[in-house]
């Protein structure tokens, strides 16, 4: 058996989440508990520039690479959690947009064996979460990252632990790695860190506002991807040749964007983050079996992108794991781009949307 496909067992399920509740139990060791009835809080979703790909500790969710992003203003996940002190008939409910999910579904699989961990802290509870995302829910536009970015910081507020934001970063990793960025507006690193107990895991703020920054999300398709980004990067470390590159390249690429946001070089950025996220996907196609997100009309528009380009167009691109294509461009061509891309929506993550 595969290593990528042991992860997924019920055995290593359960050697994950021995790991995992000592993790929780270590950042709360000197915290008080003084839960209310309810808490609440709102996580922008973020777009990857420098891409995290590949776990050096599954079970930690700790990366092999740094990464770097930009959250994405009012765009993300508000949600609000309430404790049930009810008798064990009573299930934790979970709702989606307004939608009761099903017990059964990995969405609610997802939500409540993280909220478990916590259970040491708050009793023998039940949890009511409910949860509004304003972006596309698992369709490569980073929900995940801003539920658990919100869910992690509503809890916070529920239970009274009054948790720094790096504390809340580390807690947010857990539930999906990206969601370490989502605790943070503006430009965000992700420091992959280097220890075996994830202490020094977590994200930071870059503290580099670009009021001219815009974000293009170019909307393809609203399905929900077929391998997970989590399996997705699993199966690429093991599998793929030519992820043997891939640390070395994202470490020069964070450097290079980093410097980038520090002159306010434009085409250094996106053309650092474009070859990044295409290098990624070079990557992930490498792999076997092989993964290919990008559909038919996403390779359309990548031609697109080039083509504008080359007749003086200054807008670059990123891609995440789905067929979404995000555009990254500055005020002043916001116009143009918006004409070339029918349909774009476009976000200012420094200024108003
Ligand atoms: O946090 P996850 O497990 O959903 O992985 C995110 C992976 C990418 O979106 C492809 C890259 C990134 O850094 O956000």
């Amino acid at each position: 058996m595969k290593m990528y496909q042991f992860l997924k067992t019920r055995h290593h399920k359960e050697f994950m989440r021995d790991i995992q509740s000592q993790f929780v139990k270590n950042i709360l060791t000197d915290v008080c508990t003084n839960p209310k009835e309810s808490g609440a809080a709102f996580a922008p979703s973020n777009i990857a520039l420098c891409k995290y790909w590949g776990k050096r500790n599954p079970s930690l969710n700790l990366p092999v690479n740094s990464s770097l992003s930009i959250s994405l203003g009012s765009l993300g996940t508000r949600t609000e959690i309430r404790l049930h002190d009810t008798p064990a008939t009573w299930a934790d409910r979970v709702y989606l947009n307004g939608q009761l999910q099903p017990p059964e579904s990995s969405f609610v699989q997802r939500v409540t064996s993280f909220l478990n961990l916590f259970c040491p802290m708050l009793g023998n509870v039940h949890f009511e979460v409910r949860t509004e995302n304003n972006i596309p829910t698992a369709a490569g536009l980073a929900s995940s990252a801003s539920g658990f970015a919100a869910l992690v910081i509503a809890l916070d507020d529920l239970a009274g632990w009054g948790l720094d934001k790096k504390q809340l970063s580390m807690l947010a990793r857990l539930g999906s790695g990206s969601a370490s960025r989502s605790v943070y507006d503006g430009f965000v690193q992700w420091n992959a860190g280097s220890n075996s107990d994830g202490m020094d895991s977590f994200a930071e703020p870059v503290f580099k506002p670009w009021q001219e920054f815009c974000i293009g999300i170019l909307e393809l398709s609203d399905a929900r991807k077929p391998v997970s980004s989590r399996d997705g990067m699993n199966r690429t470390v093991e599998t793929s040749e030519l992820y043997k590159s891939w640390p070395q390249q994202a470490a020069a690429d964070l450097k290079t964007i980093r410097a980038a946001i520090e002159s306010q070089d434009f085409p250094l950025l996106g053309k650092t983050a474009e070859h990044n996220a295409l290098s990624m996907h070079a990557t992930m196609m490498a792999a076997w079996p092989p993964l290919l997100y990008l559909q038919p009309e996403t390779i359309e528009q990548i031609h697109k992108v080039q083509r504008v380009r080359s007749k003086g167009l200054e807008v670059y691109l990123t891609i995440d794991a789905g067929p979404n294509i995000k555009l990254l461009f500055l005020e002043e061509d916001e116009a143009s781009v918006a004409s070339t891309f029918p349909g774009l929506k476009t976000i200012k993550p420094f200024g108003s949307c």
